[in-house]
């Protein structure tokens, strides 16, 4: 299945032996859901957006998934050895190109056009992961950033210039914990070459009091989408709702921050942001700007704000799903139109023994051995009809030290009852293909 080309959304890309994307993912490309009317992660972008209006903010909603590795990893400073580049976790259409994996890495081209003081894109971004109910290998992100101009400033007082701004922002009663210092030199450094501490102080309240307001605006819609959903109970007494500020590291921001959600009884990881490393200003030709930047993932607000239990739902193209949706002003709760029976089939293999490395260039060594390779083997062969592969046994031998492992994938389909026989055959497929692909021994 090695083509030398690969035609993408009318471009051409030569292949390589790093190329690692197959026909499944490229066929999703022109799905665009966040931009698909009516569509939950639509709305949720344009409930979003609703915080960061033009002219302040421009909305890019239209760039090409297809980006190089410099765009995605190095003009964001991601080191050589990060793991994020590896061919375990991003989809290479060659060596120097990848779908992106973020929306950052249209962040330094962006600065470069210097076209406003703030922005937003939205798009759809690819990663090698897990498969199972809030995981999925295409999502959807939010970036968003603000940014002052020291020369456009009187007298360059960034700080008041900033608080000022900040001091035009509506108010809310959000409780919101925020415990830590802005900056701690260990672990949350002020860019001390470029920034001085009030500057950073006033940068970091305008971004979190911009991104607490965006929680604001979601839950609040969640909240009638319940009260509609549940009619007037008053033995229903809703929880307040709960937002913390936890420290964060991210290779293009100090300080860093991420903002967790309390819903249900857990903390959830909603955003990442921080203050704009100079370095990405410096490179882009606007080196007097100092600035925030956020991202945010948009099927994991959209599953909270519509009650939305798995994530395949969003690629459904059933109406029953569809038609469910329909303004931002008319938030209301998904119904699942039907459960079908969940059915579990394990399948336990040897890896091969790194000593027995002959048949070169297979990926199962024991060393070499990653998990999205299984996930992705299952992700081609059952689609959206598996909900998810986990994990259940993982066995040394004592004598020979080989390493076997045994995944249990539960195949179920969102739509319709799935036939034993049919689940069978695609597990048999599965089964297959991990000899085929990975070289492993099944028991
Ligand atoms: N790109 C980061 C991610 O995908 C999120 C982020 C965006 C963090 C902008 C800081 C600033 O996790």
């Amino acid at each position: 299945d090695s083509q030398p080309e690969l035609e993408i959304e009318g471009s051409t890309y030569r292949t390589d032996p790093w190329t690692n994307v197959p026909q499944s993912i490229l066929s999703l490309i022109p799905r665009r859901l966040h931009l698909q009317p009516s569509h939950p992660v639509s709305l949720t972008r344009e409930l979003i957006e609703s915080r960061f209006p033009s002219p302040t903010y421009i909305h890019h909603n239209d760039l090409s998934a297809v980006v190089t590795v410099a765009q995605n990893f190095d003009s964001l400073g991601f080191p050589a050895d990060h793991p994020g580049r590896n061919r375990s976790d991003t989809y290479y259409i060659n060596q120097d190109t990848v779908l992106r994996t973020h929306t950052s890495a249209h962040e330094a081209d962006i600065f470069r056009q210097n076209a406003s003081e703030g922005y937003t894109i939205s798009a759809d971004v690819y990663r090698r992961d897990a498969v199972d109910r809030s995981h999925y290998p295409v999502f959807h992100q939010m970036e968003g950033a603000r940014m002052w101009d020291r020369g456009k400033v009187p007298g360059g007082d960034i700080a008041k210039a900033v608080r000022d701004d900040l001091a035009r922002m509506p108010k809310h009663d959000l409780e919101v914990e925020d415990p830590n210092p802005t900056v701690d030199p260990e672990r949350n450094p002020l860019q001390a070459k470029h920034h001085s501490l009030e500057e950073v102080e006033a940068v970091a309240a305008h971004l979190k009091r911009s991104l607490e307001g965006v929680v604001v605006e979601l839950f609040s819609k969640a909240k009638q989408a319940a009260a509609a959903a549940n009619g007037p109970d008053p033995s229903i007494q809703e929880e307040p709702l709960k937002v913390r500020w936890v420290e964060a590291y991210f290779p293009f921001t100090s300080p860093s921050w991420e903002l967790e959600v309390f819903w249900q009884g857990d903390w959830l990881e909603i955003l990442g942001c921080g203050v704009t490393k100079q370095d990405l200003y410096i490179n882009a030709d606007i080196p007097n700007h100092i600035g925030w930047a956020f991202g945010v993932g948009l099927e994991r607000v959209a599953m909270l704000l519509f009650s939305i239990p798995d994530i395949r739902l969003f690629w459904s193209r059933d109406k029953r799903f569809l038609s469910q949706f329909t303004t931002v002003d008319n938030i209301n709760r998904y119904k699942s139109f039907s459960k079908h029976p969940a059915c579990y089939k394990d399948v336990a293999f040897w890896l091969r023994s790194s000593s027995s490395s002959a048949g070169g260039g297979l990926r199962s060594n024991a060393q070499d051995f990653h998990e999205n390779d299984v996930m992705e083997i299952v992700r081609i062969i059952g689609g959206d009809l598996v909900e998810d592969v986990r994990l259940v046994d993982e066995f040394q031998h004592p004598v020979s030290g080989r390493k076997s492992l045994c995944y249990r994938i539960n195949y179920r389909s969102l739509e319709r009852t799935m036939t034993n026989e049919e689940a069978n055959e695609m597990h048999e497929s599965v089964r297959g293909e991990l000899v085929k692909k990975l070289g492993v021994e099944l028991r």
